[in-house]
């Protein structure tokens, strides 16, 4: 296990799910500190992507009906290659197997892997052969009531909750592009053989924005502020570019600017919740990489011990679902955009003569006349009558052009997607805040991460465990409670002691009350990442500490240094 592995989980930050009976790959607990840095990470999340964007936040059941995933596609799309021994009947991914074992990428077809297990006599790492390969749902499946009940998924997204919303959601935006409605919970993949830890989870949190725009206005005003940042992209043929993001639209290397807007906030979230910039990339996928629904995708990557992983993924899905979900539930998912001044349009229309069509069609003449009204103008129109196709005869209607104000047009807006992995950040920020230094002529190890995201940020330790001390602790712990502090009160261990378990979990500042305290109202106000400490009056201690969580200043502006 490695070193961070263990302290993650000997410190309460996430553990093994269902470790009494022995635990299962794929899923993991948030202890207190995990699941605090998550939730912090969450609000960061909110604040970039819903509060700062025309958008909204929703909650949809994570159960959904057969009908929704047959129209997006992923009842039948929504596969990997497994690959089963013979022998010992141990399941495999394919293309995981092979990366392992081959060293290479493959195509994810059936065909390909089929190929591939021929070619190279790859075998089950008990030495079997492997059964022909087979595609596998992802999804979990589920029944809905009770006897045969009615099939359901548990969601492999939040995205699709959103998408057949849509109509309420564009009433709710009076109908106004662009908008964006976000979605942040759980979603389910029944990941095949998840080895990677915690890194490929089979229950995952997702905070996912869904940004509904006109299909020819694809950017966003706020790109102005972005046009000249720099970013490092891989793109799909892995040619590195180190680019300013107008530039990369320029150029092609991106589809639209605003793909290129969410790749700039997605940099600028990821770092302020503490990833390592040098440790960031976007990356574009290859052509046969992208999902069944996506034109366009690009990848947040960071590098940790598992290698580059995938954090965050910003696709164009263009209008695929949203003309999915029209298609297969029949409901009208276009927005009326209106022009800013009407305009004439001449265009041709169907006339019916009611003297022809009377004596042909008797009683059902009123419907067919209505019928041929509706009709795209042609020599030949096949109207339905009663479920039968019947042609209507040339003389019974007149071709004629009129002309027409029109108001506006209807449109199937597209969708833009920034999706990120919830856990996966929320490692890959432990990882690279994970460091060693020394103090005190000994070995420390420290959780750097930002102020703002630590899952306890203040420590109150009395110097001794008795009073005066530790009511005095409890007091200050208490105020800095009531300021919306996150605030833990400790008075097991030497003081010392206290020092480097705060350093560990990422506490940023630790409160002393000692001796002094009785004989002036001040306390100690220790630094993590500095270790220095300034001596500062108990009243000022919730204003000070407000404006230290909130920025990266130091510690010595606000008060006479007791210790460097
Ligand atoms: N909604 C995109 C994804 O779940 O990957």
């Amino acid at each position: 296990m490695s070193e961070i592995m263990e302290m993650l989980i000997r410190r309460g930050f996430l553990w093994q799910s269902f470790e009494i009976y022995g635990g299962i790959a794929g899923f993991i607990d948030y202890g207190p500190l995990g699941n605090g840095l998550r939730r912090r990470l969450e609000n960061l999340w909110r604040e970039f992507f819903v509060v700062n964007e025309r958008a909204v936040e929703i909650d949809c059941p994570t159960i959904g009906i057969e009908e929704v995933y047959v129209a997006s596609g992923h009842a039948t799309s929504f596969t990997d290659v497994a690959i089963e021994c013979s022998e010992c009947g141990k399941v495999y991914r394919a293309d995981h197997y092979v990366k392992e074992k081959l060293g290479f990428e493959i195509d994810e077809s059936v065909e390909a892997v089929r190929e591939i297990l021929k070619e190279f006599d790859l075998r089950c790492e008990c030495g079997g052969k492997f059964k022909d390969p087979e595609p596998f749902n992802l999804m979990f499946e589920t029944k809905i009531g009770p006897g045969r009940g009615k099939k359901g998924y548990l969601r492999p997204e939040t995205a699709q909750g959103i998408f057949i919303a849509f109509r309420r959601l564009s009433d709710y935006f009076r109908d106004k592009l662009p908008f964006g409605v976000a979605q942040v919970g759980r979603s389910y993949r029944n990941e095949i053989s998840p080895r990677q830890g915690v890194i490929r989870l089979r229950e995952f949190n997702q905070a996912e924005l869904e940004y509904f725009v006109h299909p020819e206005k694809k950017t966003h005003p706020g790109f102005e502020n972005y046009r000249e940042k720099v970013v490092k992209l891989v793109d799909k043929r892995d040619v590195e570019h180190e680019i300013e993001l107008g530039k990369a639209v320029k150029k092609g290397i991106i589809l639209n600017e605003l793909i290129a807007y969410f790749i700039a906030k997605t940099e600028e979230f990821l770092i302020k919740a503490g990833i390592d910039r040098s440790k960031l990339r976007f990356r574009q996928h290859k052509d046969d990489e992208r999902a069944h629904y996506a034109c366009d995708c690009w990848d947040a990557e960071v590098l940790t011990s598992y290698g580059w992983i995938e954090v965050v993924g910003i696709a164009d899905r263009g209008c695929y679902d949203l003309s999915r979900h029209m298609e297969y539930s029949g409901e009208d998912m276009t927005v009326f955009i209106p022009y800013k001044e009407p305009v004439k349009v001449k265009k041709k229309v169907v006339i019916p003569d009611m003297k022809k069509l009377g004596p042909l069609f008797k009683k059902k003449a009123k419907k067919v006349a209505e019928e041929l009204k509706k009709m795209v103008p042609s020599e030949k129109i096949v109207v339905v009558l009663d479920g039968e196709e019947v042609e209507v005869p040339r003389e019974c209607y007149r071709i004629e052009e009129v002309e027409e104000i029109v108001h506006g047009e209807k449109v199937v807006p597209h969708v833009i997607e920034p999706s990120f992995g919830l856990d996966r950040i929320t490692y890959a920020i432990l990882e690279h805040s994970f460091d060693t230094d020394v103090v005190d002529g000994e070995e420390r190890k420290v959780l750097r991460l930002k102020r703002w995201m630590a899952p306890v940020q203040v420590a109150v330790l009395p110097l001794l465990s008795r009073e005066p001390f530790t009511s005095k602790a409890l007091e200050i712990t208490n105020e800095l409670k009531k300021v919306g502090i996150f605030t833990e009160y400790d008075d097991s261990g030497s003081i010392g002691r206290r020092y480097r378990r705060y350093d560990e979990i990422g506490t940023p500042f630790c409160i002393t009350v000692d001796h002094q305290t009785f004989e002036d109202e001040t306390v100690t106000l220790r630094d993590r990442d500095t270790t220095s400490q300034i001596r500062i009056a108990i009243k000022s201690l919730s204003d000070v500490l407000v404006n230290l969580l909130n920025s990266e200043r130091d510690i010595r502006e606000f008060g006479e240094v007791f210790r460097e």
